[in-house]
């Protein structure tokens, strides 16, 4: 049977600390690949759309208070239970631009002090990215852009902590870019890496699975 199906869509996971400008680019990406003829949906985690999101949220604006492994496996209970319409989408051929993933969830809370491993475990057989871009910063740079939130893991501090795991879980696939560039060059740099990738997956790449 020479009958192929339809290319699937590419699975592109944003990463970095807080201000370090991945909402912007988010859609910014999402724009340009619209733009240029692809299906594509801008995606974000925590998903503060569902039942678990919400408690995520109010955690998060200290309006409730959680165990520490309790809200990491609401973290990743809130990726858990997108999995299948993410797969969903991607076989029908539509691209996910997700700001924020698995790494956030190890990275911040390994950096409150649980054991890396323990954090990776609950991500093992959630979709693997096919592209992960990382918006590097200095944490003294991203606390000077202001507008931190004041949610609860936004200080200066902390964010230092979780850039130091962030290290520990990059590989050599991530693609690092510079985010103190000016706004229109790092889009540029996400524009390429990203059509790239969108062939990649057009011929043929098969989705594989974390933790690998
Ligand atoms: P946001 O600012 O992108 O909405 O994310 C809210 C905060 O949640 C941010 O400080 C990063 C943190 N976070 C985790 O601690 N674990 C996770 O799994 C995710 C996705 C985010
Ligand atoms: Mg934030």
């Amino acid at each position: 049977d020479s009958v192929s199906s339809e290319s699937r869509g590419a699975l592109i996971v944003l990463e970095g600390l807080d201000r370090s400008g991945k909402s912007l680019q988010s859609s910014r990406l999402v724009s340009y690949l619209e733009g240029s003829g692809h299906s594509v949906e801008p995606w974000r985690f925590p998903d503060r759309t569902t039942s678990v999101g919400q408690m995520i949220s109010s955690y998060l604006a200290n309006k409730s208070e959680l165990d520490d492994r309790t809200v990491h496996l609401l973290f990743s209970a809130n990726r858990w239970e997108k999995r299948s319409q993410m797969e969903a989408k991607l076989k029908a051929g539509t691209t996910l631009v997700v700001d924020r993933y698995s790494y956030s969830g190890v990275a911040f809370s390994s950096a409150k002090g649980l054991n890396i491993e323990w954090c990776k475990a609950p991500e093992i057989g959630l979709l693997a990215p096919d592209l992960v871009l990382y918006l590097d910063i200095p944490p003294e740079k991203a606390a000077e852009r202001g507008g931190y939130g004041g949610e609860r893991y936004e200080q200066l501090e902390f964010q230092k902590k979780v850039a130091e795991y962030y290290e520990v879980l990059r590989d050599s696939s991530w693609k690092i870019i510079d985010a103190s560039l000016p706004i229109e060059e790092i889009e540029k740099q996400l524009q390429e890496l990203a059509s790239e990738c969108l062939k990649e997956c057009q011929k043929g790449k098969p989705l594989s699975l974390l933790w690998s």
